[in-house]
This record gives structure tokens, sequence and C-alpha cells, in this order.
């Protein structure tokens, strides 16, 4: 991958280089291509950004492994299993036994309703069981989202 990359960046080199009108001064410096290894210096492409919010996400989502995880046909734990949740209606998972609350929220799962859940659980849900912190940093959650929609994807 790292080197499909790098022939990407090289193109695009080639391809700012090779166009001549361009006014726009010095346009190569923008282009960083690394050197193959671990340095991971500012993420270099979209793909290794999104890669670096998965991995924090999944470190971040430790706090939540101890109820839940995140497996196709993976088990209820004392949380539900949270694979494919986002874009599933609230409290649709077989066999767990939800709130009421949760139960009639009438809440769809996108990425911003699981956002405001995160940020504060009994706020957007009063009276769920989910006995769980609020997460207030937006990108703590906003990683832990990612996680969650990779892992859903395996
Ligand atoms: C102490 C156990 C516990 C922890 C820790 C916990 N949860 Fe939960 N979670 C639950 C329970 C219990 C429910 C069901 C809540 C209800 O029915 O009101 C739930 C429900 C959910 C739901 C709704 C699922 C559905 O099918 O509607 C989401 C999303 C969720 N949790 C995400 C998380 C995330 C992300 C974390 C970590 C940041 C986390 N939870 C941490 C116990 C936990």
């Amino acid at each position: 991958m790292r080197a499909v990359f790098r022939a990407s960046a090289l193109m695009a080199v080639i391809l700012l280089a090779a166009c001549g009108s361009d006014p726009a001064p010095e346009p190569t410096e923008q282009i960083v291509v690394r050197e193959s290894g671990k340095d991971a210096a500012a993420p270099a492409s979209a793909d290794e950004t999104a890669d670096s919010l998965v991995a924090a996400g999944k470190a971040a989502f430790n706090t939540c492994v101890a109820c839940h995880v995140v497996k196709q046909g993976g088990p209820n734990r004392i949380g539900p299993n949270l694979y494919g949740v986002i874009g599933r209606a609230a409290a649709s998972v077989d066999g767990f036994k939800y709130s009421d609350a949760m139960a009639s929220s009438g809440i769809i799962w996108t990425k911003e309703e699981l956002d405001s859940y995160l940020a504060n659980p009994a706020a957007k849900v009063p009276g769920t069981t989910m006995m769980a912190g609020a997460i207030t940093d937006a990108g703590r959650r906003e990683a832990i989202i990612a996680y969650i929609e990779d892992a859903s994807a395996n």
C-alpha cells in the first residue's frame, strides 16, 4: 500500500511539473514523499489519516470492551454487540434486553446520534441502563465511531 502511495505521489509530482501553465508558485513543495518505514510524521494521505483515526478509536474503545464487542455474530455482553450499529435502529439486537428508554427512543444510530449519545448517554436517552461515563472529547468520540464503522466492515 505504501508502495502504491509513493507511486501515486510521484505521479502527482510529474503531473504538477508537467502542468507548465499553472501560475501557482512552486507547487511541488506541497508534495510529501515519505521514506519507507514507520516514521509516522504528518499523515500523508486521506487513507493514512483514516487509518490512524481508526487506530486511535480502537485504543479508545478500550473503555467499551468490558461491555461491548463489535463482531459479526458476536455475543452480547453487559451491552449489545455493536457490529453494524451505524445506520440501524436503536435497541434492535436480538436477544439483548434493552431498557424501556432505549427501546422507545426511536433513535436511528447515525454517526451524529452516536456522537451525542457517547457525549452524554444519560442526557441523550434518559433512563438508559448504559452505565458509561460521558466522553467529553469530540475527537475521541469521532475516533471511536470510526473504529466501530471500520470493525463493522470486516
Ligand atoms: C458498563 C457497561 C457499558 C460500557 C462501559 C459501555 N456500554 Fe454501551 N451499552 C451498555 C448497555 C447496558 C446498553 C443498553 C442500554 C439501554 O438499553 O438503555 C448499551 C448500549 C449502547 C449503544 C446502543 C446500542 C443499540 O443496539 O441500540 C451504543 C451505540 C453503545 N452502547 C456504545 C458504547 C460505546 C461506544 C462505549 C464506549 C465508549 C460504551 N457503549 C460503553 C453498556 C455499556
